[in-house]
């Protein structure tokens, strides 16, 4: 199966000129489908100014759960879908741990994306390098509350369109202590705590979900995770700013078709 890709800018680059080169630079490197989060500033004219061929699709860090209303500085999911966007992270660790937001918002938020059609993107992991017993523990609680009362949107979670699954829940299993560029986890531990995840959202909400890898991801160490079946994908952050780790990352995953 084909791998996803996303790439997560986070609060970069610093004007929307370099945004826009990097995204055309992107599109220009792949003919498979790529997501890319960038961030708020910049979304609406990258859409606007999105070449027709480009199968790039665009989703944000981060979006608020209600609709409309006095919420000050937030934005809506209804905002983004009228926009163009496809979706949202949500859950990132650097909004959990440094803008403390918490399980209860975090599933407000999913549930909202979800019930207008749009995709989310939870992340979860585990804050320290646990035992990979104290790690699947730590991870699964955070499942059980992000997720939960999803089941009364699970037929817009998961349905086929045009022949093609598509889905509206994507996981990101992000081990903290790994993210932050050049502190990659073992490929093989990943893996088993993707298989476990798979499993439990499996049996708690009767759903196949894909399940992406991120934390510390670059051309070199990519192809030690590209051989797990379970790992699903990737979600890049520092490397996805850089042009020629991206180029290498988009030539590993289309090889490994
Ligand atoms: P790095 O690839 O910089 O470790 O970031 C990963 C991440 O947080 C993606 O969301």
């Amino acid at each position: 199966m084909k791998k996803t890709l996303i790439l997560n800018w986070k609060m970069n680059p610093e004007s929307f000129k370099m945004a826009k080169e990097l995204f055309d630079f992107v599109s220009e490197k792949t003919k498979d489908q790529i997501m890319i989060a960038p961030p708020y500033l910049y979304l609406k004219d990258l859409v606007n100014n999105q070449n027709k061929k480009s199968k790039i699709k665009i989703i944000a860090q981060n979006v608020f759960w209600d609709l409309l209303g006095a919420y000050t500085g937030e934005i809506s999911p209804l905002m983004i879908k009228k926009m163009g966007i496809s979706g949202s992270i949500v859950g990132h660790s650097e909004r959990r741990y440094i803008l403390k937001e918490d399980d209860d918002l975090i599933n407000k938020k999913i549930i909202s994306l979800i019930k207008n059609d749009l995709l989310a993107v939870l992340c979860v992991g585990e804050t320290h390098k646990d035992s990979l017993n104290q790690a699947l523990i730590f991870i699964k609680n955070q499942l059980k509350k992000d997720l939960s009362k999803i089941s009364n949107s699970i037929n817009k979670i998961s349905y086929l369109s045009a022949g093609r699954k598509n889905t509206k829940l994507i996981i990101a299993y992000e081990p903290v202590w790994s993210i932050g560029g050049g502190k990659p986890t073992d490929a093989e531990r990943s893996a088993l705590i993707i298989k476990e995840i798979k499993k439990f959202v499996k049996e708690k909400h009767g759903l196949d979900v894909e399940v992406l890898y991120g934390g510390s991801v670059d051309c070199k160490n990519i192809s030690s995770f590209l051989k797990y079946k379970e790992i699903d994908g990737f979600l890049v952050g520092s490397a996805s700013l850089k042009k020629s780790e991206i180029s290498c990352i988009i030539n590993k995953v289309a090889q490994n078709k």
